[in-house]
C-alpha cells in the first residue's frame, strides 16, 4: 500500500494525503517542518516579509472577530491572535484545521504566550470546504498559502466558504504567490517551473488563475460581491498579498 493511503483517513481530504502527508499530516513533518528557518527557505527568504504585509491589513481593518483559515508553519498564528488582542481586547481569533496534529501545535504556540493563551480554546477540526459556522460569522478572514495547495474545486469550495461566514463589510486577506508573470526568473526558467510544479502539484494551475475572477464566482453562491481593496506584490510578484471587502450583491 502507497504510504500516503495511511494518511487518508478520519476526514483527511485525498489531496491532503496524497500530496502533502509529510508536510502537513505525518507527525514527526509537523514537528519538523514548524521550524521558522525551513519555511523560511521555502519561501526564499519572505516568510517574515510576508507575514508583515498580512498583519499590516489586520492593524488597518481591526476586526472583532476573525477566522483563519487553517494552520500556518511558523510565528504567523501566535503574533496575528497577539495582535489582535492588543488592538482590541475584546476581539476573538478562531482558527480551523482539519489535522488534528495542526491544530495541537497551533494551540502550543498560542498558549506559551500569556496574551492568546485563552484563543487556544478557539481551534477547531473542520474542512475549510465545507465550515460549519453561519453565514456572517466574521467580520476578517485569512486565508495564508493554503490555495495553491488546493485542487480546482476545492479551492473554489474554500474560496466560497470564506467569503460565507465574512459579513458585509468585513475583509478577506489572502496572501499567495503571485500570478504566473513573463519577466520573473522562476516563471521562466522552465527547470524551476518544473520543481515547483513536483512539490507543488496545483501550483501551475493556481498561478494561472484570475483570483478576482474566481472569487467574484464563488461569492455569488451566497449572494454576495467581492471588492478588491489592496493588491501588493513580493518578491517581485512571485508572492502577492491581496485584500477584498465583502458585499452584498
Ligand atoms: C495553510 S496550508 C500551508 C501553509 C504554509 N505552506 C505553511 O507554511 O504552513 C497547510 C494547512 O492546511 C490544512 N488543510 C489543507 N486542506 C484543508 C481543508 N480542506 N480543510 C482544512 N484544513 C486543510 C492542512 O492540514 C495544513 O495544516
Amino acid at each position: 500500500m502507497a504510504i500516503w493511503k495511511k494518511f487518508h483517513k478520519d476526514g483527511t481530504p485525498e489531496y491532503l494525503a496524497r500530496n502533502y502527508w509529510w508536510a502537513y499530516v505525518w507527525p514527526f513533518g509537523i514537528w519538523f517542518w514548524d521550524h521558522e528557518p525551513l519555511v523560511n527557505m521555502i519561501l526564499f527568504g519572505n516568510y517574515k516579509k510576508l507575514v508583515k504585509k498580512t498583519l499590516e491589513r489586520f492593524k488597518r481593518i481591526m476586526p472583532k472577530k476573525t477566522l483563519q483559515i487553517t494552520a500556518v508553519y511558523g510565528s504567523i498564528t501566535p503574533d496575528l491572535a497577539k495582535q489582535l488582542k492588543q488592538d482590541n481586547a475584546d476581539s476573538e481569533y478562531h482558527l480551523i484545521d482539519i489535522t488534528q496534529g495542526q491544530l495541537d501545535s497551533a494551540a502550543r504556540k498560542l498558549r506559551a504566550q500569556p496574551e492568546t493563551a485563552e484563543q487556544a480554546n478557539n481551534l477547531i477540526r473542520m474542512n475549510a470546504e465545507n465550515l460549519s459556522f453561519e453565514d456572517n460569522s466574521f467580520d476578517a478572514s485569512l486565508i495564508f498559502f493554503l490555495l495553491h495547495e488546493l485542487p480546482p474545486e476545492s479551492r473554489k469550495n474554500v474560496l466560497a466558504e470564506a467569503v460565507r461566514v465574512t459579513e458585509p463589510g468585513g475583509h478577506l486577506i489572502i496572501t499567495e504567490y503571485g500570478e504566473r508573470t513573463k519577466t520573473h526568473f522562476f516563471h521562466t526558467f522552465w527547470p524551476s517551473r518544473k520543481i515547483l510544479g513536483f512539490f507543488e502539484p496545483y501550483v501551475p494551475g493556481f498561478i494561472e488563475e484570475n483570483l478576482d475572477s474566481v472569487l467574484e464566482e464563488c461569492a455569488e453562491r451566497s449572494g454576495k460581491k467581492i471588492v478588491n481593496t489592496h493588491k501588493e506584490l513580493v518578491f517581485k510578484g512571485f508572492y502577492r498579498n491581496y485584500e477584498y471587502r465583502v458585499e452584498n450583491r
